[in-house]
């Protein structure tokens, strides 16, 4: 109901009970109606259940259907055929109590289609085994095998039942279904030989014809046309678009076989079945006596050999009657109308006890093998009633006056059981009950079945007096005994105004469910279910074993006149409510939408008018009389507590005692609402929908609330996963860290140790101890001095070597040293090398003998001072084919007075060469150069020495170049003279000629002077120079 209660304001309300005006039929019907408008065929009346016929596939039987059913709480789904199977079947295995599925409501309202869906939904949900599911395809195709043999088309439904049936289906400890049984009640029998306009005989017949194969229907000498049958023409419609026989009858054939019918059995039973087609063909003429003659032998013949009895025994007993008057058997000749009616008699005979046989046939099939599972009543049982609903014909006759006494018996049932239990309920929960007004039909059913008083009673007594008693006088007899009877009727009793609607052979009753009007012709015969003595005995003697089975001959030697057929009801029927009552009931009242069978109309008339005899009104005005609403404590607890602080989220205590805290919470008023024991009982629908209105404004802040915690507990736990992800990262990071610099400075340590040992070792040979250290020693030595190796010759720098590779270094270092020069040596060009020998020459003479000499490293030694211009050319002209290989402008000091003279100094091949402008002053061969002096000094003047004995010579030459250096190496390397220059300190002789000397005293100063001291000697001053 909860799950109603939301879905309230959508589609009406899914519990009667909740419609705030409860006793208007109108807001009822209404909301019948607009469910149904809205293919919601399920309403409930507390636990009742009222099923519209959709006449249309609905898509609500699927498994997924029955699943969403199973096991879950009424209450809890909107309403459902499988919500009442499924609570049923809970109760059944909870309380291990028995029940049953009262489905009522008249012809077409879909009582049989509720019983086989229920049924389906057990085969599906309920628990299985092997064995178990034999036992599920019998039952679910014993229902093929029945409709086919006791469902009609009627006007009302084109698969009308037209027997009632009561099916037990037993389930075991585990709730698997092991086993059923089936009772059957009055099968319409007169079907067999008549229908009204627009109705069939029983399927079965339509089916063989249409679907039975050549050979088969040859052997029943049977043609597949069904217009050849009297019996199955009297409705004028065999063939109906909506029903396929063909297909049906492959449905039954394979059912058959389902339910354990050998071919002997089955071709048994259809044998029978054409033998009734055959005897609806038998025809009569009367002699001239008047006497019946059978004119139709073929169809003697066909039925002899079908039955298995002789054909003249049965041709005789068609057109005789027995009658044992003072033990003595007399037969008479019948006419015509009573050989008509003792064929029908005997078609309508074996049908129905052949319907019976089957009924029991199929019940062996079913039976449950108690001797599988010893011990008394192992399993429990859930009784299906699908029996036919009240019915109101335009012609009704015995067969609807038994129908609808059996739906006021029906409805005594439910009103019964339905008061009982909502009075029950109340006592055990302390309630005080308060009686309800409704209308109880026993007054009905005492009509019809008092003893002596009751309408059976005095057919029975019609039927069994002797004498002509007839239809007609048993009407009499009626409306003497029960003449003031509020509902009951007839011509004679009625008043003006009524009586023009009924016939004189007509009684009407006021049923609970509406006015019937019967006829009573037909009902003492049909009472009587007479058949005569000599067709029995024919039928004893059969050789069909099914009929051999249905005539027993003790029959025929019993005495005692059998029950009436209406008596037969009335016992069974007792019976059934004995069944009944001792189960715990659920109901399902169908109700048919129209009389056209159309899906979507609702026929508010036919409607209303089912409404009311079904009491449905009743049954609310009863559910309602008391409280509309009840609920377990609990169950009311936990749907509501939100809407009080203190019971909301949890109440600790009582449940009871939580609901009154709540309830006061909600200022519920004294007169809405009662506490029972168990239970809250609500009175009117308003106070409850007013609670839910507030549920639902509740939910919404809860639903708010409920996602703000939930997206703050999501994230947090999103965080506290991000935290922990990051803490286990970290702490892995820093392991692997710590790790990392635990093994390097483990590495450090036993490094620095190997160093240390290495280094105490150093000096000894390389042993384990020291060979790392020298290694490395090495290592690094050649590293550094891969790095700082010496960039040039001149680059002293050498990296110090460790003792161990002292050797090593040297060596390198000279190879270092051999390399550079080496390279060195071959990127040099001819005029550097020139350079260079002269610079050494230069080097070998004056380092660190003269003072200036540092100053002329590093001016470099010019080929020639002047160049061939600048010499006069009469000297290059003298001097012919001399080449001059240098030349300096020098300063020439007079050997007497020291005059300074401007001189060129000429450097040829074999001589030097004084010249004075165009003059050669002098020419001095090398051969005669003896030596060159120069100071040592800053100065810059020499002295040529020249020997002596040359005539031509004038003496030595003293000259002053500023590039002394460059000119005297020049000079001493063209004359071969180097090792003849002589440094002097202090003072250099020269010879003037003749024996005569010249002294040059070189003294240091501040700067340079040259000139005549007063003792006749040149005086030199040189400048003194810092490198000195
Ligand atoms: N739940 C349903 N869904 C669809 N059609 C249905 C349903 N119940 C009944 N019917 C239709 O109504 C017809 C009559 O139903 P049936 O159960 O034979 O009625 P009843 O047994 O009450 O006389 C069915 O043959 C079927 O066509
Ligand atoms: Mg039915």
């Amino acid at each position: 109901m909860e799950s109603a209660l939301t879905a309230r304001d959508r589609v009406g309300v899914q519990d009667f009970v909740l419609l705030e005006n409860f006793t208007s039929e109108a807001t009822f019907i209404e909301n019948l109606r607009k469910r149904f408008k809205e293919n919601l065929i399920y309403t409930y009346i507390g636990s009742v259940l009222v099923s519209v016929n959709p006449y249309k596939d609905l898509e609500i039987y699927s498994k997924q259907h029955m699943e969403r059913y199973r096991g879950v709480s009424f209450y809890e789904v909107s309403p459902h055929l499988y919500a009442i199977a499924d609570n049923s079947y809970r109760s059944l295995r909870i309380e291990r109590k028995d029940q049953c599925i009262l489905i009522s409501g008249e012809s077409g309202a879909g009582k049989t289609e509720a019983t086989k869906k229920i049924l389906q939904y057990y085969a599906v949900t309920c628990p299985a085994s092997d064995q178990v599911e034999t036992v599920k395809d019998r039952l679910l195709q014993s229902n093929p095998v029945l409709e086919a043999f006791g469902n009609a088309k009627t006007l009302r439904n084109d698969n009308s039942s037209r027997f009632g049936k009561y099916m037990d289906v037993q389930f075991d400890y585990k709730g698997a279904p092991v086993g059923g049984h089936i009772l059957n009640y009055l099968l319409e029998k007169s079907r067999v030989v008549h229908q009204n306009h627009g109705e069939r005989n029983f399927h079965i017949f339509y089916q063989l014809l249409e679907g039975g194969e050549d050979d088969l229907l040859r052997r029943l000498g049977l043609e597949k046309n069904p217009q050849q049958y009297h019996y199955l023409v009297k409705g004028q419609c065999a063939r109906v678009s909506s029903i396929s026989d063909k297909n049906d009858w492959k449905v039954v054939r394979r059912a058959l076989s389902v339910i354990n019918f050998n071919d002997n059995e089955v071709e048994d039973l259809l044998s029978i079945v054409a033998s009734v087609l055959h005897l609806g063909n038998v025809q009569f003429a009367a002699d001239e006596q008047g006497n019946a003659q059978v004119t139709t032998e073929n169809q003697i013949k066909y039925l002899a050999r079908l039955l298995g009895v002789e054909g003249s025994v049965l041709r005789e007993a068609l057109i005789h009657k027995t009658i044992i008057a003072k033990g003595e058997e007399l037969v008479s000749p019948l006419n015509l109308e009573q050989a008509a009616y003792a064929r029908d008699a005997l078609a309508k005979a074996i049908y129905g006890r052949t319907f019976s046989w089957l009924v029991n046939k199929i019940n062996k099939s079913l039976a449950y093998k108690e001797a599988e599972c010893p011990g008394w009543r192992s399993a429990t049982v859930l009784g299906l009633l699908d029996i036919y609903g009240f019915e109101v014909f335009q012609h009704n006759s015995f067969e609807q006056f038994c129908i609808n006494y059996c739906n006021e018996k029906l409805q005594q049932l439910f009103i019964e059981l339905t008061l009982k239990s909502e009075q029950e309920e109340y006592e055990s929960e302390g309630i005080a009950w308060e009686p309800v007004q409704y209308f109880n039909n026993k007054i009905i059913c005492d009509l019809v079945e008092e003893k002596f008083k009751g309408i059976i009673s005095i057919l029975d007594e019609e039927c069994l007096r002797p004498g002509d008693a007839t239809d007609m006088t048993f009407l009499e007899k009626l409306e003497e005994t029960v003449k003031n009877h509020p509902h009951f009727l007839t011509h004679k009793l009625a008043d003006q105004k009524t009586r023009k609607s009924l016939g004189r052979e007509e009684f009407r009753l006021l049923h609970y469910a509406g006015e019937v009007t019967y006829s009573v012709t037909g009902f003492l015969d049909k009472n009587n279910d007479l058949l005569f003595r000599n067709l029995k005995e024919t039928m004893c003697n059969s050789e069909n074993t099914i009929i051999n089975h249905c005539f027993e001959r003790t029959e025929l030697t019993d005495k005692k006149r059998p029950e009436t057929a209406a008596t037969q009801f009335k016992n069974s029927l007792s019976k059934l409510m004995e069944i009944l009552m001792s189960k715990e009931p659920s109901y399902i009242r169908c109700i048919k939408p129209n009389d056209a069978k159309q899906a979507g109309r609702f026929d508010e008339v036919l409607i209303r008018h089912q409404v009311k005899y079904l009491g449905l009104m009743e049954n609310l005005r009863v559910r309602r009389a008391g409280f509309a609403y009840r609920r377990k404590y609990e169950i009311f607890l936990q749907r509501y507590k939100s809407l009080c602080s203190e019971t909301w989220p949890t109440w600790e205590g009582r449940p009871h005692d939580g609901v009154a805290v709540l309830v006061k919470h909600l200022g519920y008023k004294q007169e809405e609402y009662k506490m029972g024991r168990t239970k809250i009982f609500i009175r009117f629908p308003k106070t409850l929908f007013a609670t839910e209105d507030a549920l639902e404004i509740r939910k919404q802040s809860l639903a708010t609330k409920i996602q703000a915690t939930w997206r703050g507990f999501y994230w947090r736990q999103k965080f506290l996963h991000m935290k922990h992800s990051a803490i286990t990262i970290q702490s892995w990071w820093r392991g692997t860290q710590g790790r990392r610099k635990a093994s390097k400075k483990k590495w450090a340590v036993e490094t620095i140790r190997r160093f240390i040992k290495g280094f105490i070792y150093r000096n000894y040979p390389r042993c384990s101890e020291n060979e790392y250290f020298l290694d490395y020693i090495r290592y690094s030595f050649l590293m550094n001095l891969k790095r700082n190796l010496p960039k040039n010759v001149l680059d002293k720098s050498w990296p110090t070597p460790p003792p161990s590779l002292y050797e090593v270094s040297q060596l390198l270092r000279q190879l270092c040293m051999q390399n550079m020069v080496w390279s060195y040596c071959k990127r040099i060009s001819p005029e550097w090398k020139q350079q260079l020998d002269q610079k050494v020459v230069a080097s070998e003479m004056f380092k660190g003998k003269k003072d200036n000499y540092p100053q002329s490293v590093p001016r470099l030694f010019i080929n020639t001072r002047l160049g061939t211009e600048e010499i006069n050319p009469k000297v290059l002209q003298v001097l012919g084919n001399e080449t001059i290989k240098y030349a300096v402008p020098v300063v020439k000091y007079d050997r007497k007075g020291y005059k300074a003279r401007v001189r060129q100094l000429l450097l040829a091949q074999n001589a030097i060469f004084i010249v004075e402008e165009a003059k050669i002053k002098q020419r001095i061969d090398y051969a005669n150069l003896t030596g060159i002096s120069v100071s040592s000094l800053s100065d810059s003047l020499f002295v040529l020495h020249v020997r002596f004995e040359d005539n031509k010579q004038k003496g030595d030459v003293v000259l002053q170049s500023d590039h002394v250096i460059e000119t005297l190496t020049k000079t001493a390397m063209s004359a071969d003279k180097i090792n003849n220059v002589n440094i002097s300190q202090g003072s250099i002789k020269f010879t003037i000629g003749q024996g005569k000397e010249g002294i040059i005293d070189f003294t240091s100063g501040s700067e340079l002077l040259i000139a005549k001291a007063k003792n006749g000697h040149l005086a030199v001053v040189a400048p003194r120079l810092n490198s000195r």
